[in-house]
């Protein structure tokens, strides 16, 4: 009655197709090209978090053990000898071009004579080569800009101890109590740093690159990247003495 042979298909599973090593492996290797040719010569967007901290307010104790060899000073045109390496070494020319002008400075951090971090402030307003834009910390301020922890040294609280330095120093030394600054709205781990730090986010700026002219506009920072941790106890009784007083 079934002269037919019935042949079912052959299964095709999802995973022969999209995972790692799947038949559309090279179709996607070309997508993501693609996709990096037009980003680099046609259309970028960047968003970014430009927060302010108020010298005043308190700050969350940090825990005793952080980063207990790392060593804090402020940088000099000699340390551009420090900037060797894979690492840093991208980053020796602007570094040593900087240095130069007497409104730059950068707060460096070495543990067993190796640079491991660093973190680059001006004491006067900025216009940012790449968006356009001029970032105004004000007369009292500071900007603050692109800090930096080596990969190796993450999450150990170099980038923490680094700002507590300037920030103690911020009006002994500099006679500046406030510091501008501003993250990728996608960085979890920059986010997460500011808000220890009780920045608080002030607009987002959008730059968009279309070919060679960069735009940027300022928008209103979205509920979640306005949500801040909230300091406890003794600080937080600080914090808010501060808001009544401001
Ligand atoms: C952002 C950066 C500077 C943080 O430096 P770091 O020395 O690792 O930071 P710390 O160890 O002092 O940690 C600071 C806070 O960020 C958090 N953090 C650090 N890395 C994180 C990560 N990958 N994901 C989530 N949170 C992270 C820490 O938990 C800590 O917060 P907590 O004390 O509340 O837990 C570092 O990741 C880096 O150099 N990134 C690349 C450059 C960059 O994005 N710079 C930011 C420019 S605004």
């Amino acid at each position: 009655m079934l002269g037919k042979r019935h042949v079912l298909p052959p299964q095709v599973r999802s995973s022969r197709l999209f995972a790692e090593d799947g038949v559309l492996f090279p179709v996607r290797q070309a997508a993501s090209a693609l996709k990096r040719l037009f980003r680099r010569f046609c259309y970028e967007k960047h968003e970014m978090v430009v927060c302010l901290r108020d010298n005043r307010m308190p700050v969350q104790d940090l825990p005793r053990h952080y980063a207990e060899k790392l060593r804090i000073r402020l940088a000099v045109p000699e340390d551009v000898k420090f900037f060797r390496g894979p690492v840093w070494d991208p980053l020796k020319e602007s570094f040593a071009s900087r240095i130069q002008d007497p409104q730059f400075h950068a707060v460096i951090g070495f543990v067993d004579g190796e640079l491991v971090g660093m973190a680059p402030f001006y004491t006067t307003s900025y216009r940012h080569p790449r968006y356009r834009f001029v970032f105004d910390p004000g007369e009292q301020g500071i900007y603050w800009f692109e800090g930096f922890t080596v990969n190796d040294w993450r999450g150990k609280g170099i980038a923490l101890l680094g700002m507590n330095w300037l920030f103690s120093r911020l009006e002994s030394e500099f006679g500046k109590n406030q510091v501008l600054t501003y993250y990728d709205s996608v960085n979890l781990a920059a986010k997460r740093l500011h808000d220890r730090y009780s920045f608080v986010p002030q607009f987002l700026l959008t730059c968009r690159r279309i070919g060679p002219i960069w735009l940027s506009s300022r928008n209103e920072v979205p509920p979640h990247l306005r949500e801040m941790r909230p300091l406890r106890g003794r600080k937080k009784r600080e914090a808010e003495a501060l808001k009544e007083t401001q």
